[in-house]
């Protein structure tokens, strides 16, 4: 029997864990959501030779690519690189990302018939790439930096297969929800059950934490959220949140934050539409948060840089279980020492 007793493993975990369990830490962890991206010049010499889809295929470079950026701008995180799109792909969608256009979906979902040729994700290993991304990521890093898999979640995932790509209104899938609410709820749940297995099969090689994206979800009203999507981005987390700390990300609509908080995550995304302050209120204290400095003011000049950033840190007020990030993705003309200047911010005051 040892005679002193261990130290608690817990003060010794990665600042970002112990920030997701609500547990105190020595300064306010950070990493940016698409931190690895076209703002980039390394990312831009890798996608100069590889295409995005061949790249997210390639766990090595997906892994390097991470690794790299992880390296260049300290943060505390590392996301995995990938898209929320690929897991359509063995579901039956045929899925593009055209150059310069984004993704393209060339068979949408656009009728109720055509809910029922979206199959279920029976065979997790047509995406094994992504599995294989999460453990050479990890195997890449040092302990202190956990590795973060993610998925989209159910409304937005839906949203691209019926627009057929990203859409400014959302009215193809909104049509569908208010005139066929039973193929809604059919498509819902077949991407839900589909999200909740990719999310543990991510966490079983390794992701530490996992994010859900509800990139689009904010177009819609709280009681059609709560009728439409809640108990699917329910489904779709219910499994990753016992196992490991689940971040439920949305934007768009603050009025939507006391529903996320509901539907499940140990972290809530906030964007910047809402000050954190208010935000974290609203939430409710047991609950971390994360976030939400506007992508935007990475293109104003270092000292309003350093000024926004400050103000979210005092928002937060040193309460345990803050964690920085942007309100949305990194903007792709986002200088690089801008992106620097926010870090040694949250890093060093
Ligand atoms: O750095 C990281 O955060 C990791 C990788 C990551 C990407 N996409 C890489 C990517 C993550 C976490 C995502 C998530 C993602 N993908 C979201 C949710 C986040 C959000 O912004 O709300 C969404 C909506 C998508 C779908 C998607 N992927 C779109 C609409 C586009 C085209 C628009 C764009 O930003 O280019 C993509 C492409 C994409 N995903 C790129 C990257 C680096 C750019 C592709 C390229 O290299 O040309």
């Amino acid at each position: 029997m040892p005679i002193t007793s261990p130290p608690s493993p817990r003060s010794t975990d990665p600042l970002f864990l112990r920030a997701c369990r609500l547990e105190p830490v020595e300064r306010t962890p950070v990493w940016l959501m698409r931190q690895a991206g076209r703002y980039l010049p390394e990312y831009r010499a890798v996608r100069d030779k590889v295409g995005f889809m061949e790249l997210c295929k390639t766990p090595r470079l997906s892994a390097e690519v991470m690794i790299a950026t992880v390296e260049r701008l300290g943060v505390d995180a590392a996301i995995i690189f990938s898209d929320l799109l690929p897991i359509l792909e063995p579901m039956g969608l045929d899925l593009e990302f055209a150059a310069g256009e984004g993704p393209v979906i060339h068979n949408p979902v656009r009728s109720p018939d055509d809910v029922g040729r979206v199959r279920e994700l029976d065979d997790i290993d047509r995406l094994g790439f992504v599995m294989d991304t999460v453990r050479a990521t990890r195997a890449g890093l040092d302990p202190s930096i956990p590795v973060i898999g993610f998925a989209g979640a159910p409304f937005t995932l839906a949203g691209y297969c019926i627009e057929g790509g990203t859409s400014r209104a959302w009215l193809h899938t909104k049509s569908l929800m208010y005139r066929h609410e039973s193929a809604w709820h059919d498509l819902m749940a077949r991407v839900a059950r589909a999200v909740s297995r990719y999310l543990v099969a991510q966490i079983d090689a390794g992701a530490q934490v996992v994010q859900v994206f509800d990139s689009w979800v904010g177009c819609l009203s709280p009681d059609d959220y709560r009728r439409y999507v809640l108990p699917h981005s329910r489904t779709a987390m219910a499994e990753a949140v016992k196992r490991v700390p689940t971040i439920h990300f949305a934007t768009g609509n603050p009025a939507l934050l006391p529903l996320l908080r509901e539907a499940g995550g140990q972290v809530i995304g906030i964007d910047w539409r809402i000050d954190l302050d208010e935000a974290w209120k609203t939430v409710g204290y047991d609950r971390a948060v994360q976030g939400n400095l506007d992508p935007a003011i990475l293109l104003a000049d270092r000292d309003t840089i350093r000024a926004r950033t400050r103000d979210i840190l005092a928002r937060a007020a040193g309460r345990s279980g803050h964690i920085f990030n942007l309100g949305h993705g990194i903007l792709p003309n986002t200088p690089v020492e801008n992106v620097l200047e926010l870090i040694a911010t949250v890093k060093h005051g």
